[in-house]
């Protein structure tokens, strides 16, 4: 049987930093029963909503960058993980534009599929929970509870027990969600 697919979108710009390891940690835990794809934000160019207001007519976005090849695979994935430091008390700036890129996909085109996310700061994760629970909910998703970790430098967040814990925990209700 073909595995669904999981699409893991993290928007933090150090590639082997905290978020990156919590996200790959949890990739290896489902590798098995998902084909999974993760991206990094910072490849891809694109820019802030400019509040055209196209998409309220045509249920999609009038910016021609590189959101448009992140629609197609959010569109294909069954499970949508993402992941975020926390910058100044929220999840950052990065995540956020492709957040606003995407509220033409509020109206339930995404509903059916599972959403939940993964932060890292290094001890005041603010709003961070919020935002990904906030997100989650307008995109009409089957929301699990995120996993939130604690570090600074790269590879602190590896001695975050806890964060390892909830990961295997995130893990296991994906999995078992995904053979209902
Ligand atoms: C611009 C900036 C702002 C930050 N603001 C916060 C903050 O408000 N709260 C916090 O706990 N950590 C904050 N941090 C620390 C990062 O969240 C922390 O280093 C995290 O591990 C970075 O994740 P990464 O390794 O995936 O990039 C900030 C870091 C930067 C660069």
């Amino acid at each position: 049987m073909e595995k669904k697919k999981a699409m893991f979108i993290v928007g933090s710009p150090r590639k082997d930093g905290n978020t990156s390891f919590l996200t790959n940690k949890l990739i290896d835990l489902l590798n098995n029963n998902f084909e999974t794809e993760k991206i990094f934000l910072s490849d891809y160019n694109i820019s802030p909503c400019k509040e055209c207001y196209y998409c309220v007519e045509k249920d999609e976005c009038s910016i021609k960058d590189d959101m448009q090849e992140l629609y197609t695979k959010l569109k294909k994935a069954q499970l949508i993980i993402l992941s975020s430091p926390i910058f100044m008390g929220g999840i950052t700036a990065t995540m956020k534009a492709f957040m606003e890129r995407t509220w033409h996909l509020r109206k339930g085109q995404l509903k059916g599929k599972t959403g939940s996310y993964i932060i890292v700061g290094r001890r005041d994760i603010g709003s961070g929970i919020n935002e990904m629970e906030g997100y989650l909910s307008r995109l009409q998703v089957n929301k699990i509870a995120g996993v939130f970790g604690f570090g600074f430098r790269q590879g602190d967040v590896s001695k975050d027990e806890e964060a390892l814990k909830n990961i295997q925990r995130l893990s296991n209700q994906i999995i078992n969600l995904n053979q209902k």
